[in-house]
């Protein structure tokens, strides 16, 4: 097995910082997806009830044969439960599905601000920490002025995860998190196997590391800080994107793939998307 390297979210609670990605697989090809990247040695899943997949993902590990503290699990829930007291009934639901008696991670999937309840959202979550139930909570798709209330009323997320890639760098959003000491989440971390792989800014550290340009971008969002959440179904590519901590990048690298950023928000305006 790889050796799990990690980022300390808390004292006690390290969450390894390449995890799969599971959208947009479900059923069978989910828990084949699932139970062959533990086997390749991940030890950290993402899924979301949004996926309708967390059956499929909790078979997966338990085919995997892994000890349950062995593996970081993470999922969101949807804005029906942003109330403090739904919360709690939809982490029970998710845990059922999954057939497991906790969750390491529990996220507001999107803050849906039009609802305005996403602060009630975060406090329900707090309530399941505090009692011991879940290990950690923490938000998606939280931009700095939603991030901004839940602070205001006291509370405290472990990580926010939000979009970003080489050329979707969200450098207001990331400088927010920085400012506040709040870890970032990647997803579509390659973005979605994005035209910029071949980019010379990736492909001339590839050839320099003899590594591949997914595993270059991979490598950037770990030397900036960051976990990633890259989705792989395949079994080469699932190695490839766990292959990446035997290098790093200078700084000139760096920053020539962070160049590469086009200014561009992400995909979704979470002020205006949610689900
Ligand atoms: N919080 C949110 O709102 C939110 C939104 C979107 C996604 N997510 C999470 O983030 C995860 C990843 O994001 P994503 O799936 O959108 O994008 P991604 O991980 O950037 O890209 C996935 C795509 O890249 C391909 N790929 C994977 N590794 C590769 C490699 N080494 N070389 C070339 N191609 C490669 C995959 O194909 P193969 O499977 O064929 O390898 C797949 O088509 C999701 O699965 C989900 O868990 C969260």
């Amino acid at each position: 097995m790889h050796k799990q390297h990690t980022i300390e979210l808390a004292p006690g609670l390290e969450i390894p910082v390449m995890g799969l990605g599971t959208w947009p697989l479900t059923g069978e090809d989910a828990s084949d997806a699932v139970a062959r990247a533990l086997g390749n040695g991940y030890r950290h899943v993402d899924t979301a009830a949004n996926y309708g997949n967390e059956q499929a993902v909790g078979a997966g590990i338990a085919r995997a044969g892994v000890r349950r503290e062995e593996v970081w699990v993470t999922s969101k829930f949807n804005k029906e439960d942003h109330s403090r007291e739904r919360v709690a009934a939809a982490y029970e639901r998710t845990c059922e599905l999954m057939g497991l008696d906790y969750l390491d991670l529990y996220l507001v999937h999107w803050p849906n601000p039009e609802q305005g309840t996403f602060v009630e959202a975060c406090q329900g979550l707090e309530d399941l920490v505090q009692t011991g139930s879940l290990r950690a909570w923490g938000v998606s798709n939280f931009k700095p002025a939603h991030l901004q209330e839940v602070f205001d009323a006291g509370l405290r997320p472990a990580l926010n995860q939000v979009q970003v890639d080489p050329e979707h760098l969200q450098r207001e959003q990331l400088e927010f998190h920085a400012r506040h000491q709040l870890t970032t989440v990647a997803y579509s971390p390659l973005g979605r196997a994005g035209d910029f792989l071949s980019h010379p800014a990736i492909t001339s550290a590839a050839q320099e590391y003899g590594k591949t340009p997914a595993q270059i971008v991979l490598r950037w969002h770990l030397d900036s800080g960051r976990v990633a959440v890259p989705k792989s179904a395949s079994d080469i590519r699932q190695r490839e994107n766990l292959d990446v901590f035997d290098f790093s990048l200078t700084e000139q690298q760096r920053a020539a793939i962070d160049a590469l950023d086009t200014g561009a928000g992400p995909r979704l305006d979470s002020d205006s998307f949610g689900h």
